[in-house]
């Protein structure tokens, strides 16, 4: 379980805890987290589950595959430094308090 910060475009947020086995793509979905389109269901192929990872993020998150590298450069809100898919990022103990970033628009 993980409590995942959902930090919207106008500046307000979502909190919301995500049970495992889960993506924090799919906590956002199981809970009505608006901004997360996730249209390929988590494949790694859409880029509609983009997020920003907050800039003070310490907490351990997987390295970033080829295929996400790939797939993030045609998102349709800018790539950044900062920037995953989130269906590729596993919920776990690990990353209890992870924020993220929502983009402007997904598709
Ligand atoms: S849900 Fe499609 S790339 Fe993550």
């Amino acid at each position: 379980m993980a409590k995942i910060r959902y930090t919207h475009p106008d500046g307000s947020e979502t909190v919301v805890d995500v049970p495992e086995p889960n993506s924090v793509m799919r906590g956002a979905k199981l809970n009505n987290v608006p901004g997360i389109e996730a249209q390929c269901g988590g494949s790694a192929q859409c880029g509609t589950c983009h997020v920003y990872i907050d800039e003070a993020n310490t907490l351990p998150l997987p390295p970033m595959d080829e295929v996400e590298d790939d797939v993030l450069y045609g998102t349709a809100s800018p790539r950044r430094e900062t920037s995953r898919l989130s269906c590729q990022l596993p919920v776990s103990d690990a990353i209890d308090g992870l924020v993220v970033h929502l983009p402007e628009v997904q598709s």
